[in-house]
């Protein structure tokens, strides 16, 4: 008998490990939250932290979605003697596990950063060779999210690599959402569905609207830039696997104009928002655009599809995204620095998505306009419309159909 069972865990055991999966359930629609990088780089600690917990309450950030506040770089101290990470004794002091509690006391949950190299990109201690350790480590903490970068990776398989975590954090049983950030240098669209909740596309964002900082062999992207690397990859999206164009930058002080149209365009993305601006010192204007409900439900629709641009002209880019109701959602965006008068003749928008496979049909349906930036409506589809878009910004339009009551 005590065979038979001995036999029958083992066998349960190793086709666990065999057919090991992410978590399923925890990002049908994109994740959001904030992560310290694009604002504080290196120098974080729990204060900081603390702060930026108490004001994603204060904001209603978090009523409004953004639930998860994630640590990146620069957390770590050493390894113990065991090879258990430890957070750096200086800058977290009460460790990450009383960090965690109070995360999770202001309802939030709460993300770490490692990486599947040697050393992180930061030169902190990497999770290479210690991955079951390191997800048993952050599953004592409580931790909930898991960004895992790809510095010092040089002679690894990113499959191989990203797989390992996941099955590591899969057998340290706690529910953890994983966020791979390997750059999209090996597709990982076309293979890490049932690897991770997302996967970055790119090399960094860059906190400009039109630039690249490029450096010797490697680069960061301007908003647009890491708009235009996004062509081709919305089939690969979906709820439980987001395409991952980067962290946000708005509030770190471009135009709000820009911050508008960087945040219409990770919406029309379907992109996870992971805020990347000192929330406790914000903006009315900042405020207003990363608040704004009606455009973060674009983002967090059921359907879960990336939104497509459908066509071009002399600057201006007209992008759409299929939503839940038959609605879309509607896009013009202005590219260049000077505003565009720009007259709308729906019949020109009649497209067939082969993502959603579903026809806008301008010619037989009428759908009703809705601003999503000033909040108005502004008439239906009958008619053509005229707009003024000004220079690098957006219109952001939702188009709903009268619905006849049954
Ligand atoms: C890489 C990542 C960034 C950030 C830094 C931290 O560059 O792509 O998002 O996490 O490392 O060092």
């Amino acid at each position: 008998m005590k065979k038979i069972m001995l036999v029958a865990v083992l066998a349960a055991f190793s086709l666990t490990s065999l057919f090991a999966q992410k978590y399923e359930n925890l990002a049908l629609t994109p994740p959001m939250g904030w992560n310290s990088w694009n604002k504080f780089a290196c120098n974080i600690d729990e204060n900081i932290i603390k702060g930026v917990a108490d004001a994603m309450v204060e904001s209603g950030l978090r009523d409004a979605g953004y639930v998860y506040l994630n640590l990146d770089d620069c957390w770590h101290g050493e390894r113990d003697s065991l090879g258990f990470i430890q957070a750096d004794p200086v800058k977290f002091p009460s460790g990450i596990k009383a960090l965690a509690d109070y995360v999770h006391s202001k309802g939030l949950k709460i993300g770490i950063y490692s990486d599947a190299g040697r050393k992180t990109c930061g030169g902190r201690p990497g999770s290479f060779g210690h991955e079951y350790q390191d997800a048993l480590q952050y599953a004592k903490w409580g931790i909930d999210y898991l960004k895992y970068d790809w510095c010092e990776s040089e002679d690894i398989n990113p499959v191989g690599a990203y797989n390992l975590m996941r099955d590591a954090l899969r057998a340290a049983g706690r529910p953890v959402l994983f966020s791979m950030c390997e750059w999209g240098t090996s597709k990982p669209w076309e293979w890490a569905a049932e690897t991770g909740h997302m996967w970055r596309t790119t090399g960094d964002i860059f906190n400009c609207f039109d630039c690249i900082d490029q450096h010797p062999g490697w680069a960061a992207y301007g908003v647009m830039q890491i708009l235009d690397m996004q062509n081709g990859l919305r089939k690969y999206a979906g709820p439980g696997h987001w395409n991952d164009p980067d962290m946000l930058e708005v509030g770190n002080g471009q135009t709000v104009n820009q911050d508008r149209a960087h945040f219409s365009m990770w919406c029309m993305l379907a992109a996870p928002l992971i805020l990347g601006n000192d929330i406790r010192n914000m903006s009315q204007e900042t405020k207003d655009i990363i608040l704004n409900k009606e455009v973060i439900a674009l983002d967090q629709d059921s359907l879960g599809i990336q939104g497509l641009k459908f066509a071009a002209e002399d600057g201006l880019e007209f992008w759409f995204k299929p939503l839940v109701n038959d609605d879309w959602a509607f896009c013009i965006l202005n590219r260049t620095t000077e505003p565009k008068e720009y007259t709308i003749d729906w019949q020109k928008f009649n497209l067939y998505d082969d993502v959603a496979r579903r026809f806008t049909d301008f010619d037989s349906k009428v759908y009703n306009v809705r601003n999503l930036w000033t909040r108005q409506e502004e008439g239906n589809t009958k008619k053509m419309k005229s707009v003024t878009i000004p220079g690098h910004d957006v219109v952001l339009y939702r188009l709903s159909m009268n619905k006849k009551k049954k």
